[in-house]
């Protein structure tokens, strides 16, 4: 009984201190704390972390349900910049500790911030058979190249090859779900994926 007592302090103490650890005080905290990992206003500097900058606040909004409902897997990952001797925490955890309006506020600010395309290499040849296969099975939903905002799908174009080689990853071996894309990924070879992510980094 008294252990159980001790318990549950103790499972309280723990959550407690994560809210705390998550929960900024004022957007502007909250902001900062993203931006520690998602880089200078939502454009990142590190190849495994997305840029989130200048997504629709419908994306950002449906990526963070898509954590909440289980539709997604995260990884653990270490802040990138700030107090970077801060535990690891991955989104899944974030996501949970944000209200629904704190996520549609931060949605719009980053809807607002300019995507920046990371400067990495890429082959050109690639990148034109990538093109290629852009343009036959992925337009209809990633327009401009996979560069339009208001698809609501995301920004492919410019994002880090690292990062969407895992988004390719996951949605190919069913760990994330998406009714829309799924099957448009899974029919793709392994040499396909190669191309297109050869495509999405040359657009600088
Ligand atoms: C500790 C690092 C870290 C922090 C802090 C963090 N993120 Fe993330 N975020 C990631 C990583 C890593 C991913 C890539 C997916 C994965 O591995 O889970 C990601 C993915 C995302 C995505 C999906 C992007 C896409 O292209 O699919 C959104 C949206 C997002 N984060 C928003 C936020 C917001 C808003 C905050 C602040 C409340 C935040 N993140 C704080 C590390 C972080
Ligand atoms: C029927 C519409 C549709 C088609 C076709 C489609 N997508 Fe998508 N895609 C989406 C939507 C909607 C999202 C937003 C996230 C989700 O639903 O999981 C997305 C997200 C993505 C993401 C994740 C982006 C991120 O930031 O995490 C990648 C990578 C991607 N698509 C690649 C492709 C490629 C490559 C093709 C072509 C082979 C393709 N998609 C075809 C609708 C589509």
């Amino acid at each position: 009984m008294k252990m159980m007592a001790w318990f549950t302090l103790l499972t309280v103490l723990i959550l407690g201190q994560l809210q705390a650890q998550v929960f900024a005080k004022t957007l502007e905290d909250t902001i900062a704390y993203c931006d520690d990992c998602h880089g200078p206003n939502g454009v990142s500097q590190d190849s495994a972390i997305p840029t989130i900058a200048g997504f629709s606040a419908t994306t950002t909004t449906d990526m963070m349900f898509a954590y909440l409902d289980g539709d997604r897997p995260a990884n653990k990952v270490g802040f990138r910049s700030g107090d970077t001797s801060r535990a690891a925490i991955d989104m899944i955890t974030i996501a949970k500790a944000l209200s629904e309006e704190e996520i549609e506020t931060l949605a719009d600010h980053y809807a607002k911030q300019k995507f920046l395309a990371a400067k990495q290499d890429y082959d050109k040849g690639l990148a034109e058979k990538g093109g290629t296969v852009h343009q036959e099975k992925c337009i209809k939903c990633h327009q401009a190249g996979g560069s339009a905002a208001d698809d609501d799908a995301g920004i492919l174009a410019g994002q880090w090859i690292p990062y969407l080689q895992q988004a390719f990853d996951e949605y190919r071996s069913g760990k994330r779900e998406s009714s829309a894309m799924v099957k448009a990924l899974k029919a793709l070879s392994d040499d396909e994926v190669k191309a297109l992510l050869n495509f999405y980094a040359s657009q600088q």
